[in-house]
């Protein structure tokens, strides 16, 4: 059984709106065809999430279907990244078949980056890790947007934290259109990121490829979204429980895995 986790807004809608949100689900397996080595991997994986659910009664595949046929009683479907758990062919394989004819918005997490030995960077993220997915997610998966009775559902890959330039246009665009946003990402926005701030990390970025600009960049996005009226909230998983943290005052909802069964159901009216 799924664990839904309900959040409630008031936007003064003439019909209330449903999303469903499903982050984490971390499939996590490998193709006989694929080295051994990965195979031990992805097995290895898959226990590690039974137990940091605390054996639940279903796997995450169970739970996938599950939402996925629950997500036919809402408006509009968002996954937030670690879909799958390492970027092997038989993790793709399972996404593939779950989500094949579904309807949904997608953006990646930090685990669609993952597999052994493939040192991760922005030049390669698309060519390596991302175009593998295609046929999971045929659209833009950095940025996506869909206006849902009223409400603009915007979703943004901050897999790897910095935004990019098309990124940040993007938003632009969306606050321009002058409806309530809510901004679904795989990282939540946390006050840390108004300023990216410490030498270690901002190396972190800089081995992966970042420039000075792209950080900046970063920093004056959250900046605004902490500070946009428009912005009413955003939405978040990666940390796997359920709770929030602040972007200045503004409230990044935290959803727990779906590998542990939990859902979250936003009512908006
Ligand atoms: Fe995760
Ligand atoms: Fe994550």
């Amino acid at each position: 059984m799924l664990k839904p986790h309900v959040l409630q807004f008031h936007f003064g809608l003439k019909k209330p709106v449903k999303i469903l949100h499903l982050t984490d689900p971390h499939l996590s397996f490998a193709l006989e065809s694929e080295p051994e080595e990965w195979q031990k991997n992805a097995a290895l994986r898959r226990n590690v999430f039974f137990n940091e659910a605390e054996f639940p009664e279903r796997d995450p595949v169970g739970y996938l279907e599950e939402a996925m046929e629950y997500s036919k009683n809402f408006d509009c479907t968002v996954i937030t990244g670690d879909l799958i758990d390492l970027s092997f062919q038989g993790s793709i394989r399972q996404a593939e078949r779950i989500l094949a004819g579904k309807d949904f918005m997608f953006t990646p997490g930090n685990h669609e980056l993952c597999r052994a030995r493939t040192p991760l960077t922005f030049e390669n993220r698309d060519e390596v890790f991302l175009d593998g997915l295609r046929h999971v997610f045929p659209r833009n998966m950095h940025f996506e947007s869909r206006i849902v009775g009223g409400v603009n559902v915007v979703a943004v890959d901050n897999s790897m934290i910095i935004w990019t330039q098309e990124q940040f246009d993007a938003l632009m665009t969306e606050i321009a259109k002058g409806l309530p946003i809510l901004l679904f990402c795989h990282c939540p926005l946390t006050d840390v990121m108004l300023t990216l701030e410490g030498e270690e990390r901002r190396n972190r970025y800089f081995n992966m490829g970042a420039t000075r600009e792209m950080i900046d960049l970063t920093c004056r996005a959250m900046n605004i979204i902490a500070d946009e009226p428009l912005i009413k909230a955003s939405f978040a998983g990666h940390y796997h429980y359920t709770g929030t943290e602040h972007i200045k005052e503004k409230t990044s909802y935290i959803l727990g895995g779906l590998f542990k069964g939990i859902v979250g159901e936003i009512i908006i009216d």
